[in-house]
C-alpha cells in the first residue's frame, strides 16, 4: 500500500505510476480538489484519490487504507506527513522529497512523530542529484513505459518567458497538472 502526496503534480503523478509497476498492490494519492482527485484515477492510475482540500485528510486516508499504508512518498509536509504517520505500518517507509506546504510559510510540524519509533518506520530524505547516475537506467526504462503507453505524463504550459515567475507561484496555488512548462517564443 503506498500513499503519494501532490500526486498530480509533475513527481506524484508519475511516482504512483512507478510504485504500481514496482509491485505495489494498491496506490492511493491526494491533491487538491475534486477535478484533480478524479484525474489521478482515471489518468494516472492511482486505486484511490483524496481531496485534502474537503478536509479530515487522517479520515480520508484511514477509508482508503483501512489497514494502513507501508510506503508515504511525501512532496508535501505538515498535515500529509502528519495523516501518513499516523497511517504508517509496522516497519513502513516514508520517502521526504519535499515539503510545499512549508515553503512559503511555516507549518507545524507532525506530532505523532513517536508513532514512527514504535512502529519502527523509517524516514528518508531524498535528493535527485544524488541519483543522477541512474539517469540513463531511467531514461530507458521510462522511455519503453511512455511508448508502450503504460506511464502517462501531464504538462501545464504557460505561454512567453514574461509570465515565468507567475507561473512558479502557481504551482503553489496547485494551478498546474503535470509539470509546469513555460513556452519561449520559437
Ligand atoms: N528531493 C528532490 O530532489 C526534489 C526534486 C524535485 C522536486 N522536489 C519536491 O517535490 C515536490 C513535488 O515537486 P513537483 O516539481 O512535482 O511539483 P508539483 O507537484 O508539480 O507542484 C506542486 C503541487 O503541490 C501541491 N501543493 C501546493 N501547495 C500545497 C499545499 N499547501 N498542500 C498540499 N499540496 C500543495 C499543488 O497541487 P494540488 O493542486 O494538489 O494542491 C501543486 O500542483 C515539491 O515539494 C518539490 O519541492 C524534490
Amino acid at each position: 500500500m503506498v500513499f503519494v502526496s501532490a500526486a498530480a503534480g509533475a513527481v506524484g503523478s508519475v511516482a504512483g505510476q512507478v510504485a504500481r509497476k514496482l509491485g505495489a498492490t494498491r496506490v492511493i494519492g491526494s491533491a487538491g480538489g475534486p477535478v484533480k482527485a478524479e484525474k489521478l484515477v482515471r489518468d494516472f492510475g492511482y486505486d484511490a484519490a483524496l481531496d485534502y482540500r474537503a478536509g479530515d485528510l487522517p479520515g480520508q486516508l484511514a477509508k482508503a487504507a483501512p489497514d494502513g499504508i507501508d510506503v508515504y512518498i511525501d512532496n508535501v509536509g505538515g498535515d500529509h506527513l502528519q495523516a501518513a504517520i499516523g497511517a504508517i505500518r509496522p516497519h513502513g517507509r516514508i520517502a521526504m522529497v519535499g515539503m510545499i506546504s512549508g515553503y512559503n510559510t511555516p507549518v507545524p510540524g507532525p506530532d505523532n512523530l513517536f508513532l514512527a519509533a514504535s512502529r519502527e518506520a523509517t524516514l528518508r530524505g531524498m535528493l535527485v542529484t544524488s541519483y543522477f547516475h541512474l539517469f540513463p537506467d531511467w531514461i530507458g526504462q521510462a522511455a519503453g513505459w511512455l511508448a508502450d503507453g503504460t506511464l502517462r505524463t501531464a504538462e501545464t504550459v504557460v505561454e512567453s518567458l514574461d509570465n515565468t515567475a507567475a507561473a512558479f507561484l502557481s504551482v503553489f496555488e496547485g494551478a498546474n497538472t503535470g509539470k509546469m512548462l513555460v513556452r519561449l517564443p520559437g
